[in-house]
């Protein structure tokens, strides 16, 4: 068993009866689908599942989890998701993939937000190893990146898979993906982020995790 799939049976096992529990992206989110089925197939858990985002929502499919789409809920008890970084304070980086929206939202809604890494997402300061993703109404790129700049930010639209156009979020952003200078800590970047215009949503997830699962050598450890 990898580091990865450690974690997220160590979280599939605090799922309980009757949860309704939101659904992370990423191949440490896969693993804990993978497990959570096994349970509800294997011990007939009783569990509904909420997706992040359409790759979530086929495996949850394909695996036969209950699913209740988004715009039905006004909470959730669990939400399980890896992250691309974790620093001391456990503020997260989250947004490599494209559905950064309802990660955020899911994060905000539920009782308890359990993130799920290996020791190669641990970091002195959010921004140590990714760029922030920052995503922008289309129209407002240009202005929010010059907005951005006059921080000290520099980056530049992400490009699509195939590097021939652009990424496209599964709801029709654009993302920045910025890098600040060292002066600027993550609550301070979270704020204005928060605060521009023209920007949906960013990768900064500040005071969201409840607890963070972390795999060191075969143990997994609570922060
Ligand atoms: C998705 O947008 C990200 O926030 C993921 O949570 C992140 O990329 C983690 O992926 P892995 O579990 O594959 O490392």
């Amino acid at each position: 068993m990898n580091d990865k799939e450690r974690v997220a049976k160590h979280a599939a096992d605090l799922v309980r009866d009757g949860m309704l529990v939101g659904l992370g992206t990423g191949s440490t989110a896969d693993y804990f689908i993978a497990e959570l089925a096994r349970r509800v197939d294997e011990q007939g858990l009783q569990v509904t599942t909420v997706a992040s985002s359409v790759v979530s929502m086929l495996k949850a499919q394909e695996m036969g989890l209950p699913l209740v789409a988004i715009e039905h809920l006004t909470r959730l008890d669990l939400y399980v998701d890896g992250a691309d970084e974790v620093s001391p304070d456990n503020t997260l980086l989250k947004g490599q993939g494209a559905d950064l929206v309802k990660e955020k939202l899911l994060a905000r809604a539920c009782d308890q937000f359990i993130v799920l890494v290996d020791q190669s997402k641990m970091v002195d300061r959010i921004g140590a190893r990714f760029p922030i993703p920052v995503e922008v109404m289309p129209f407002a790129w240009q202005l929010v990146k010059q907005s951005l700049e006059l921080l000290g930010g520099r980056g530049n639209l992400r490009k699509n898979s195939s590097g021939s156009g652009l990424a496209i979020s599964s709801h029709g952003s654009l993302i920045l993906d910025m890098v600040f200078e060292r002066n600027l800590s993550s609550a301070q970047l979270d704020t204005i982020l928060n605060s521009t215009p023209g920007i949906v949503e960013h990768g900064i997830f500040h005071q969201l995790a409840s607890v963070v699962l972390l795999a060191v050598d075969g143990e997994v450890q609570e922060m």
